[in-house]
């Protein structure tokens, strides 16, 4: 029998959505995620370790969720990345994954197996130089032959480049021109403030800004969006794929939100911005339920972006401390 789903807040939303983070350690340093201070990886002990994944996730499947992403840091860096996957592939969820990329080629047929269709790659230009003095790291051919390795296996592959101003917004058209022979949807992402990355208003190229610089060169056509997607798309005509935008900063799109996120030390947050944190993993291992938490943790969401208007004065994990 279909389970009524559990997961309603007090603003009228249900959630069935849930974002993973496996760890918070990464292969790249972008700018726009990782902190100029150094962040200290967090031991693999305090860590979610696979079985207590599987039994939260088993929970929040329980109380109606539906999809499950995970995410990171880089969540193909944990070793026991591909035991994790094949335990949730048997949850009837969909299960899906954003990564960097630079290890898919030892994951494929993991995802293969376990029924991953859809991977999100993170790329924030297609310049190799540029590349470089975004993440101070030079895996740009790796990422690019992992995108056509994903693309040859029919996985769907979304693309999500942060736009920054004076940084790589000219690599708009290079992303656009990309989706005229491929079928990759691109997203760009209006760039959010996080804890230690230098976050300023004027950096952020908007919604309305980067549709009127696209419409300089290319004829383009609205497509329907689901509703709780996090995406607007959009499609230049002849296009074998699509273009989209993530609005957080200049339209946000919390009025359909049914996300979730579960850090990777095993704290439940009901918004990519909340401040409060409910610390799940550690009311397990006290062998306590963690069902009433995970209630009363989503009783506390905020009606948009954790109550927070702010963004100057952000205090929230860094981005590689929350997963996205
Ligand atoms: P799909 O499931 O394919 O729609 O992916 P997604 O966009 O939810 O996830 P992804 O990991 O690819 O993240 C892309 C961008 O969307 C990142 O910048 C995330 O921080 C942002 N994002 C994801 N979920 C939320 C959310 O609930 N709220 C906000 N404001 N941004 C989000
Ligand atoms: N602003 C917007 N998006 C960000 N991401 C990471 N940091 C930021 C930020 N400051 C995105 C990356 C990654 C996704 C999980 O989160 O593009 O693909
Ligand atoms: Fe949901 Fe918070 Fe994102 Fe808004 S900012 S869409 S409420 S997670």
């Amino acid at each position: 029998m279909m389970q009524k789903n559990q997961l309603n807040d007090t603003f009228g939303r249900s959630h069935d959505y849930l974002r993973i983070s496996l760890t918070d350690a990464c292969n790249l340093r972008c700018m726009y995620c990782m902190p100029n201070e150094k962040v200290l990886v967090t031991p693999s002990a305090k860590l979610m370790q696979v079985d207590e994944i599987e039994n939260i996730a088993n929970i929040f499947v329980e109380l109606g969720i539906k999809k499950i992403r995970l995410t990171g840091g880089e969540p193909l860096l944990r070793k026991d990345a591909k035991q994790i996957i094949e335990k949730l592939s048997y949850l009837p969820t969909e299960l899906t994954i954003s990564t960097n990329a630079i290890l898919v080629d030892q994951y494929i047929e993991t995802f293969i197996s376990s029924g991953i269709h859809s991977v999100n790659v993170s790329l924030d230009t297609l310049n190799a130089d540029e590349f470089y003095s975004i993440t101070k790291r030079g895996d740009f051919e790796k990422i690019m032959n992992n995108i056509h390795l994903l693309l040859s296996h029919n996985f769907n592959v979304k693309v999500n480049i942060v736009l920054m101003k004076g940084i790589n917004e000219h690599a708009i058209f290079d992303f656009i021109n990309w989706t005229k022979n491929f079928p990759l949807d691109v997203r760009f992402i209006e760039f959010m403030p996080f804890s230690g990355n230098a976050w300023l208003p004027e950096k952020v190229f908007s919604y309305a800004e980067m549709l009127n610089l696209i419409a300089t060169k290319y004829s383009f056509v609205k497509l329907n969006d689901a509703k709780n997607d996090t995406a607007k798309k959009y499609k230049a005509v002849n296009h074998r794929g699509t273009f989209a935008f993530i609005t957080t900063i200049t339209k946000p799109f919390c009025e359909n939100c049914n996300r979730l996120r579960i850090t990777a030390d095993g704290k439940m947050k009901n918004c990519l911005f909340s401040q409060d944190e409910t610390d799940l993993l550690s009311a397990m291992r006290k062998g306590h339920d963690i069902k009433p938490l995970i209630l009363s943790c989503l009783q506390n969401k905020k009606q948009e972006r954790g109550g927070r208007f702010d963004f100057e004065n952000i205090a929230n994990r860094s981005m590689i401390k929350i997963g996205g």
